[in-house]
């Protein structure tokens, strides 16, 4: 299989995921009237579910997008980086403050892989 197709299947794959994630949680809020999580599954929904999503449109519509070291650097950045700030975004509502320093972390690393993404679709595209 080509590269942007095994990219395009894992990116929509893990956004299926993050989506089934956020419902869920969503749910969970309607039914229980805890709002207090609303970050956290706004956050899984529209970081998780809407732009894995769109990730996994991206490279395969733009196979380049999907090539080299950067894209792959980029996959793993994001993949590690966003459930651990989700992780502790939730350890923060629940009023863990340890957790704030792996929170700072972890949202600048996303911040960054998602930069990256921006520097490949201005770099990369037509090649
Ligand atoms: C079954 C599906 C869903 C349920 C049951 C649900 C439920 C909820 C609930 C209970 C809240 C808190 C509302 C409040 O502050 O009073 C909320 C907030 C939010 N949801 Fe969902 N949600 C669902 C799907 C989604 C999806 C698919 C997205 C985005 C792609 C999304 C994005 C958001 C955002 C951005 C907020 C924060 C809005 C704000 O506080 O202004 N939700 N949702």
């Amino acid at each position: 299989m080509e590269t942007s197709t095994v990219a395009g299947h894992a990116w929509m794959r893990l956004a299926a995921c993050y989506f089934a994630a956020a419902v869920l949680l969503g749910v969970y809020m309607g039914a229980s009237g805890d709002i207090r999580w609303y970050p956290v599954h706004a956050h899984i929904a529209l970081l998780g579910w809407v732009s894995m999503g769109l990730f996994s449109w991206a490279v395969s519509a733009w196979p380049s997008l999907s090539e080299g070291r950067m894209a792959k650097v980029q996959f793993w950045l994001y993949n590690v980086s966003l459930p651990v700030m989700m992780l502790s975004l939730a350890g923060k509502i629940a009023g863990i403050t340890a957790v704030e320093p792996v929170l700072g972390i972890s949202s600048v690393t996303t911040a960054l892989a998602v930069l990256l993404f921006v520097y490949g679709v201005l770099t990369r595209l037509g090649r």
